[in-house]
């Protein structure tokens, strides 16, 4: 290596190792004039090329102008790294007012909550009122008054809570029927949604606290297809405007008549024959009704020959799941946000 070639190689370390301790602008400019200015180290060395013979010159020259670069490189890095740090400094300072605030976090509208006012404004865009009774109902409300006396075998449908030998926590809303009649004359037109509790084992369909929502008119000269007409409006305003509705014939004690309803599969339409929602068959059950027993309309003081009324009861998870196209009614009550989120509205 000749001389010119070893002395800046000795001087660029220098320089690398001042460049690295600059901390600031003004030390490293320091360091440049150093280095690299008019009067600087490498100005002498350069002066140095005169002594050398003519022939080795111009390799001389080259080799200086390309260390300078090389040193002015290292330089401007450092510099901009230097300028950068400022700026990241001052940024974690300053407040930017324009800045678009952190939107808070709002709650939404639990879809269990969503179908129930849903439904209810569904019902009183058409007059019916929407009332509330208690969860934990004298045995009498729950079954006697609804035509189910004791040793009735379809008490053993309902596996309640019992709280003691009379009381228990409701296990449907069809008492809510026997209150509002109680303490209204006919006409009568209510539904009454609310919590509702059997011992179920809890798994993709069962919940042991779960919803319903009851509906009842009574008046005079009141049909079937008043019933159908109700409720075919119902899930066309929660499903989709081309419902259908279908009843198949059923037995409850409180009403007889008596139906299973069921609504199209909104999913598949009956379409499809794989269909996750409906297994295929096209259709989908949402609960019991049926024309109010006669004795039941006695058992509250009505003239059951005067009078007469249409009641269902629909489960309320049921219709969430339908129309949510959701698969397991656990997912209604895990509370996990990213679900709750999906599905629910602010408003
Ligand atoms: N209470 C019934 C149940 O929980 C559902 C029901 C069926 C309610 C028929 C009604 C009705 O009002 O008319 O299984």
């Amino acid at each position: 290596m000749t001389d010119v070639a070893s002395s800046l190689e000795a001087l660029a370390k220098r320089l690398a190792a001042a460049v690295e301790a600059a901390n600031d602008e003004q030390a490293l400019e320091a360091a440049r004039v150093r280095y690299l200015g008019r009067n600087g180290e490498v100005t002498a060395i350069r002066r140095s090329i005169g002594r050398l013979a003519p022939a080795d010159r111009p390799g001389a020259g080259k080799t200086i102008n390309d260390a300078v670069a090389a040193m002015e490189r290292v330089l401007d890095e450092r510099r901009a790294g230097l300028a950068a740090r400022d700026v990241e400094a001052a940024l974690a300072h300053r407040i930017d007012v324009t800045f678009p605030a952190q939107p808070p976090a709002l709650g939404t509208i639990h879809p269990i909550r969503r179908v129930i006012d849903d439904a209810c404004a569904y019902f009183e865009r058409h007059g019916f009122a929407v009332v509330l009774g208690p969860e934990v109902e004298p045995d009498y409300y729950n079954f006697d008054a609804l035509n189910i006396p004791p040793g009735h075998p379809a008490r053993e449908g309902f596996d309640s809570f019992w709280i003691d030998d009379t009381l228990l926590l409701r296990p449907h809303t069809s008492p809510m029927q026997i209150r509002t009649m109680q303490m209204h004359k006919p006409p009568i037109a209510i539904v009454a949604p609310g919590r509702c509790y059997r011992r179920d084992a809890v798994d993709a369909r069962h919940l042991f606290q779960f919803h319903q929502i009851e509906g009842l008119l009574v008046d005079r000269g009141i049909h079937f297809g008043h019933l159908k007409g109700m409720l075919t409006g119902l899930c066309r305003t929660l499903f989709g405007a081309y419902q259908e509705v279908r009843f198949r014939p059923s037995y409850f004690p409180f009403t007889e008549p008596s139906a299973e309803v069921d609504t199209t599969c909104p999913k598949c339409t009956g379409h499809a024959s794989a269909c996750s929602m409906c297994g295929g068959s096209g259709w989908i059950e949402l609960g019991g009704a049926g024309m109010v027993h006669p004795n039941v309309l006695r058992e509250v003081g009505y003239d059951a020959d005067a009078v007469c009324g249409w009641a269902f009861g629909f489960g309320a998870e049921r219709l969430a799941l339908v129309r949510y196209d959701v698969d397991d009614i656990r997912r209604f009550v895990d509370s996990d946000p990213d679900f709750l989120e999906q599905l629910g509205t602010i408003s």
